[in-house]
């Protein structure tokens, strides 16, 4: 069905195109607590929208009332365009679902897993094998069909859940943070095989993640949700465009005194300034070439050695703070006590 899409938030509007996901004014309750605060917007078929948001946002949340695990306390989201609470059912069918926790079998072989699956989902015995046999290969774990998944590595088992997760063929795929807590290599064969997925298949993705730049190389669209609420919702070009200041410069000082990071923010033209340590700082501001020199003359006068300086692009990073106020590293860190290398320099 063609269904004329306006556009969300005036922003990352879909022209006249069919829609694959539809979500209106949504809103989740524990209680008394909000966890989706009134959201809505829409994905259209075949396109890659990613959730973002920091940990506790609501994302969860929003994919069990979209794959009709949770009550939605009010509002409509549609799948296929089918309510997802009057026609369970059929909304059902029409997705794949890689819930956020790890949930095959371990003492079961990978093939074990993904019969298993496909028989609860009624696929004919003929398409079984076929579509079993495509999926193995898909995501690379043809040699290990009748390894034991107890026996997989972390990133092994993810794979056999994204093939699990498209065993009867769906056309909407939601994943939930597929890739928390690989290795940085793990991480982009993840990447590589989703796009191969999508190559080959007839696919729409909802995918959550905690990593810039995997939203970055991977979505058509990404929506940044924060305590509970949609915040931004556009292309990863536009949301880096958005902020304010065209130019990020990081530079390094050896031991700045305090007050440093005052002091570079009052530098005109500077629209932010963020600390990443004691001496590092990430720069955003209008006028790239004159910030740089004013940066350089604050230094010598201040006698403050200068250990590094690079203009860079904006990041997702960027926009990140610019729409919530503060660093999803920093909020990583709060909930997890580390963070994983925010960029593994690995562009396949
Ligand atoms: N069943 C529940 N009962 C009460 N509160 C809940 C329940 N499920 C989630 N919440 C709360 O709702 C908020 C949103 O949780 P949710 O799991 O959706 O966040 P998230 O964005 O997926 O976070 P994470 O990145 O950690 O996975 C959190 O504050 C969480 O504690
Ligand atoms: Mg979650």
């Amino acid at each position: 069905m063609t269904v004329v899409a306006p556009g969300a938030n005036g922003n990352g509007s879909l022209a006249q195109v069919p829609l694959a996901i539809e979500v209106e004014h949504i809103v989740k309750k524990f209680g008394d607590f909000t966890a989706v605060n009134d959201i809505s917007f829409q994905v259209a078929d075949g396109e890659i929208f990613g959730l973002l948001g920091p940990n506790g946002a609501g994302k969860s949340t929003l994919i069990r009332m979209m794959t009709t695990l949770i009550p939605i306390t009010s509002g409509h989201a549609r799948i296929a365009g089918h309510d997802v609470e009057k026609q369970a059912d059929r909304a059902r069918r029409a997705i794949g679902v890689i819930p956020q926790a790890l949930t095959s079998d371990l003492d079961l072989t990978v093939e074990e897993n993904l019969g298993i699956y496909a028989k609860l989902y009624d696929v004919p015995a003929k398409q079984r094998k076929q579509s079993i046999d495509e999926l193995l290969e898909l995501v690379d774990l043809t040699k290990w069909r009748n390894a034991q998944t107890k026996t997989l590595s972390g990133g092994m088992r993810r794979r056999l859940e994204i093939a699990r997760g498209l065993v009867h063929h769906p056309r909407i795929f939601f994943l939930d943070e597929p890739t928390t807590g690989l290795d940085p290599v793990s991480r982009v064969a993840v990447w590589e095989m989703l796009s191969n997925i999508k190559s080959r298949r007839q696919l729409t993705i909802l995918i959550t993640t905690h990593y810039m730049d995997e939203a970055d190389r991977l979505c058509n669209r990404i929506a940044i949700v924060d305590h509970g609420k949609l915040v931004a919702l556009d292309t990863p070009v536009a949301l880096k465009s958005s902020v304010p200041g065209s130019n990020v410069i990081e530079v390094q000082f050896a031991t700045p005194p305090s007050g440093w990071e005052q002091r570079l923010r009052s530098l005109p033209a500077v629209t932010s300034v963020q600390a990443e340590g004691a001496e590092m700082f990430r720069i955003l501001t209008g006028d790239g070439p004159r910030t740089t020199t004013q940066l350089v003359e604050a230094a010598v006068q201040a006698g403050v050695p200068l250990r590094s300086l690079s203009v860079v692009n904006t990041t997702l990073d960027d926009v990140f703070v610019h729409y919530t106020g503060r660093q999803l590293r920093d909020e990583l860190v709060k909930a997890y006590g580390f963070v994983m290398p925010q960029r593994p320099g690995l562009q396949p």
